[in-house]
């Protein structure tokens, strides 16, 4: 994802993943994908038998059905097997300016791993940073009690407000989101100014405020793609676990590699960057809070199809608060 601004990028994930065109959609999110997954087995046994979900044959690449409005018809049949469906609204090729309404290699990698730990995750607080088309944060409300999913500005956070009411079948009644902007770069401590959504819905209220605070699990798949995002990714990060109660943040990442004529090598500057913040970080202590930083093996089960290759990898990062 290194490029100019004006470079379109595609994401692997879409080159892999069978995807079906939407008809009359209003241009900003024109493609369907059905990402197939499988449940953990004691997750199956646990999910209610009043919860309902798409239980369709994977390997059967029928037609999605649409309603008269042109949105996608989910099919409502109780759960009698692991494989589970997930149906993301998204765009394919976009410019990097877009690249969260697309869905990355590093967010199914995550969704495995919210899968792999969903002991964790049930009946918690979430936040998912960077949250894109919504995956990571519908896979979180599985389990959570609570999904606060934030990104910026009005195209991507509508993308994946849509993409929750479009599994609603599969996330059941209990499940909560609240999808806000939540933008780095403009993160300022306790309260964020986010003048320029003033008067929209995804502008944070004072209870959003209370549920950043009071998360203990965050998650950020695939953020760290250019260096200045990633300072401002770590500094507003840093401050939000830096409230009790203590939280851990799980990201992902792909070491994207890339030929430079100054280096005359393949380098990997924006994963160098992040290296560089992670080492900085590791046992930083400041006002109480230590943070500690550690890379997790990628040897828990494949829920999701996607080719889970090296370069793809997994870090937790935790706050702990002195007594
Ligand atoms: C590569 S996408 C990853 C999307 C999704 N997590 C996934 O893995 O499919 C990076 C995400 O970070 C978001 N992002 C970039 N700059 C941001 C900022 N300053 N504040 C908040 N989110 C930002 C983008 O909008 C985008 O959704």
């Amino acid at each position: 994802m290194d490029g100019n601004v004006s470079d379109k990028v595609l994401s692997d994930v879409h080159v892999f993943t069978p995807h079906e065109t939407l008809p009359d959609t209003d241009g900003s999110v024109n493609r369907v994908t059905r990402f197939y997954f499988g449940l953990p087995s004691d997750v199956c046994r646990e999910l209610s038998a009043d919860t309902v979900s798409d239980t369709s044959d994977p390997n059967d690449d029928g037609e999605l059905l649409f309603d008269d409005d042109g949105d996608v018809l989910v099919t409502r049949k109780p759960v009698t097997e692991n494989k589970q469906v997930i149906t993301i609204e998204h765009m394919m090729e976009t410019q990097l300016d877009d690249v969260g309404l697309q869905v990355w290699q590093g967010c199914l990698l995550l969704c495995d791993f919210v899968l792999h730990l969903h002991k964790e995750f049930k009946g918690s607080k979430v936040l998912d940073l960077g949250a894109g088309v919504g995956l990571t944060s519908i896979v979180a409300g599985l389990f959570a009690e609570c999904v606060l999913v934030t990104d910026v500005g009005e195209t991507v956070l509508s993308a994946s407000e849509r993409n929750i009411t479009l599994n609603k079948p599969l996330l059941g009644e209990d499940s909560t989101f609240r999808v806000k902007e939540l933008h780095w770069l403009k993160f300022s401590g306790p309260k964020l100014s986010c003048s320029d959504m003033r008067g929209c819905r995804f502008k944070m209220t004072e209870d959003d405020h209370r549920l950043l605070n009071n998360v203990s699990l965050i998650l950020a798949a695939e953020v760290i793609y250019d260096p200045d995002l990633t300072d401002a990714f770590f500094s507003m990060a840093t401050q939000v676990m830096s409230r009790p109660p203590a939280k851990t943040l799980y990201m992902t990442l792909e070491k994207r590699l890339v030929f430079t004529v100054a280096d005359l090598d393949v380098v990997s500057p924006a994963y160098e960057h992040f290296r560089e913040m992670i080492q900085e970080l590791s046992g930083l202590c400041v006002d109480g809070v230590t943070f500690h930083c550690c890379q997790i093996h990628c040897d828990f089960p494949q829920y999701f199809t996607y080719d889970r290759h090296k370069h793809l990898e997994l870090w937790q990062i935790s706050s702990t608060m002195a007594e």
